[in-house]
């Protein structure tokens, strides 16, 4: 890891407001961890599944970043988000997980995204807009997640009737597990072993696929018998092991932080209430911090009343009240001496304390992705890292990288 003053910075664009509160992505971490997944894999190709807005992180600067550093293919849900990487000039190939529409088909064709195919009539639409480029697709087996994909049984027919679409090219076959992250029990064993036997069967008659895939994070971390030639990580390379219940096997490092700063502090007298529905009555004088995040930024409402924590001088202080959408109330009365300006850490490292999204997480009632992917647009997303990498991945010049190194909330007003 580069020293911290041989770090920089890079902000999106779009979002940057200024904005005390934002995301700080750091990208020495995400090429950490996609180094670090690599290296359990003996001759699989590595996907970084980047839907979801790179779960919260920047779909374009971690593709980037994710590509330079062993990923080879990328994984989305939508068209758009496939769009998207294109438009950035990210042309590796990009596995589009969801369904589409007629006009998401001629989105796929014209980008050369590739589709996960389920059905005849998905084959004719694709069909429709090619380009004099083969159309590259995969076929998603449910081997017993019963979401998306066709039953082993309607592979076959399938396979056979997109035949007749001379413009499409097979490429993977592919299923998904359903409890990977729990490690005692056999139902991966059984989806994978039912997998096997219907690529063998569609081998056998005659459909030949170049890629076949089946592991996300926690099978890639624990279960090399899933490796195949392809595995599709998601929140590993974030960080983040998928689940409590699996010992890490591979070193990973937490890339997102989410900080914010006080706004305004001030001491109110037992009896008072704070916020909308008076929800938190104080039952003490106390002392009560101001941080401009809310559920407008992607904070879950049910940090709130006393559940969510945040960092503040290095101590946990309670979410009292509830969460708004662009403010939370936070009690400081145990913590001396806080002041306007002061740094606020929702997600990531304060002095020695740290707080990681799956512990916000188990505050608000939910699991360490559904946080991230929650952080919404208006939250400034903030690139760190070694400067050739932020400038690789972001596209900004390290003399246009700038950020706000004074507090934006001036420190004079002491309340204690
Ligand atoms: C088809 C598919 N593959 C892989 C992944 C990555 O999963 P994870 O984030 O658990 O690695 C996902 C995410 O939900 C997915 O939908």
């Amino acid at each position: 890891m580069p020293a911290p003053t041989d770090r920089v910075t890079a902000l999106n664009s779009e979002s940057w407001t200024g904005r005390v509160t934002r995301a700080e992505i750091d990208l020495d971490a995400i090429a950490f961890n996609v180094r670090s997944l690599c290296s359990l894999l003996s001759g699989a190709e590595l996907m970084a599944v980047v839907k979801g807005n790179a779960y919260g992180h920047g779909a374009v600067a971690v593709a980037r970043t994710a590509l330079d550093h062993g990923a080879t293919r990328l994984g989305v849900y939508t068209m758009g988000e496939g769009v998207e990487l294109r438009q950035a000039g990210i042309h590796c190939p990009v596995l589009v997980f969801g369904p589409f529409q007629r006009d998401e088909a001629r989105d796929a064709c014209l980008y050369d995204l590739t589709p996960t195919i389920s059905s005849i009539a998905a084959g004719e639409m694709l069909q429709q807009h090619e380009i004099n480029r083969p159309i590259r697709f995969h076929v998603k087996i449910d081997t017993g997640l019963h979401r998306s994909g066709i039953p082993p049984t309607e592979a076959a027919d399938l396979l056979r009737g997109l035949q007749q679409f001379p413009a499409l090219q097979r490429e993977g076959l592919y299923t998904h597990f359903a409890c990977a992250d729990e490690p005692e029990r056999d139902c991966t064993s059984a989806q994978l072993a039912l997998f096997l036997r219907t690529a063998r069967e569609l081998e056998a008659a005659g459909f030949s696929f170049p890629l076949k895939h089946a592991a996300n994070s926690a099978s890639t971390l624990s279960r090399p018998d899933t490796h195949l030639n392809l595995v599709r990580t998601g929140i590993s390379l974030y960080g983040y092991n998928p689940s409590s219940a699996m010992p890490p096997t591979a070193p990973l490092q937490p890339a997102l932080s989410l900080r914010s700063q006080v706004a305004r502090v001030h001491a109110i007298p037992a009896g008072a209430g704070v916020g909308y529905g008076y929800a938190f009555i104080a039952e003490r004088p106390t002392c009560i911090a101001l941080a401009p995040a809310g559920y407008g930024d992607g904070l879950p409402r049910t940090l709130g009343n006393g559940h969510g924590r945040v960092l503040v001088h290095g101590m946990q202080a309670p979410i009292v009240g509830r969460v708004s959408m662009d403010q939370i109330t936070v009690d400081v009365t145990d913590i001396e001496n806080v002041v306007e300006g002061d740094d606020v850490v929702l997600i990531g490292a304060q002095g020695e304390t740290f707080q990681d999204a799956t512990r916000l997480a188990a505050q608000a009632g939910t699991i360490n992705y559904d946080i991230l992917t929650g952080l919404l647009p208006r939250l400034p997303r903030r690139y760190v890292g070694d400067p050739r990498l932020v400038k690789r991945a972001t596209g900004v010049a390290q003399s246009d990288q700038a950020f706000p190194s004074a507090p934006a909330f001036h420190r004079e007003t002491r309340t204690k």
